[in-house]
């Protein structure tokens, strides 16, 4: 029986495939994206470099010695290799765990291709187990929870040991369970309509084209 960790190494290293050479390789954040910077680190020779989606794996990315461009001076990435916290069997996810989902969302935005890379307990049939997060302006967030509130969502609000936690982006996570998310694409849309939500855990619009399960028979290519 493979631990989650090894499952995690298993798509980290069979993600490399999706790399082309000479390319800006477009990456996300978590534990198992780490999985990925390290096998990446193989053949930093063969790409250009990376655009990261947070402050996190930048870090993680120079100290192996891979160069990191600034999203905004790079007009489209072939391919972005991210995690999910849950990922439903139409390639629609909820993610944000990490706390990373706002740059995740745009660097997945500039990509040809999502490749999302997770082990099997993210795979399910509706998405909304996972406290979906929600990154918010402070001073929205009470509006936003009361919104949540109407539709069946109970929010918290991430800490980070007694504060609460601040975004790369300098904002404030909400965590909301209680739901079931039968209509991505529309839920994503009006979530992001609410005034003080900047971004909504939700990627459907910008949803995964393969996901590489790490499975106990080795891994599971789903293409959506
Ligand atoms: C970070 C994310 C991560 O991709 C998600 O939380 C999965 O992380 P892990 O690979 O550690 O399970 O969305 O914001």
């Amino acid at each position: 029986m493979m631990t989650q960790d090894e499952l995690k190494t298993l798509v980290g290293q069979a993600a490399l495939r999706y790399v082309e050479p000479g390319s800006i390789v477009g990456v996300g954040t978590g534990s198992t994206v780490n999985k990925f910077i390290e096998a990446l680190a193989g053949m930093k020779g063969q790409i250009a470099g990376a655009v990261s989606s947070s402050v996190a794996s930048t870090e993680r990315l120079h100290a192996l010695g891979i160069k990191v461009f600034d999203a905004s001076g790079v007009d489209d990435l072939a391919v972005y290799i991210d995690g999910a916290d849950e990922i439903d069997h139409s390639g629609y996810m909820i993610k944000g765990g990490g706390a990373a989902l706002t740059r995740e969302k745009i660097v997945a935005a500039m990509s040809r291709k999502f490749v999302c890379i997770a082990d099997d307990s993210k795979l399910v049939k509706t998405l909304g187990a996972f406290a979906l997060p929600v990154e918010v302006i402070p001073m929205a967030a009470r509006r936003i929870t009361r919104q949540f509130a109407a539709i069946g969502g109970v929010v918290s609000l991430r800490m980070k040991g007694d504060a609460p936690l601040v975004t790369d982006n300098g904002q404030h996570i909400l965590d909301v369970t209680g739901l079931k998310i039968t209509d991505p694409l529309g839920f994503e849309s009006a979530v992001n309509q609410w005034p003080g939500v900047v971004t909504v855990g939700v990627f459907a619009h910008q949803k995964a084209n393969v996901c590489l399960l790490g499975t106990a028979a080795g891994v599971k290519t789903m293409a959506f």
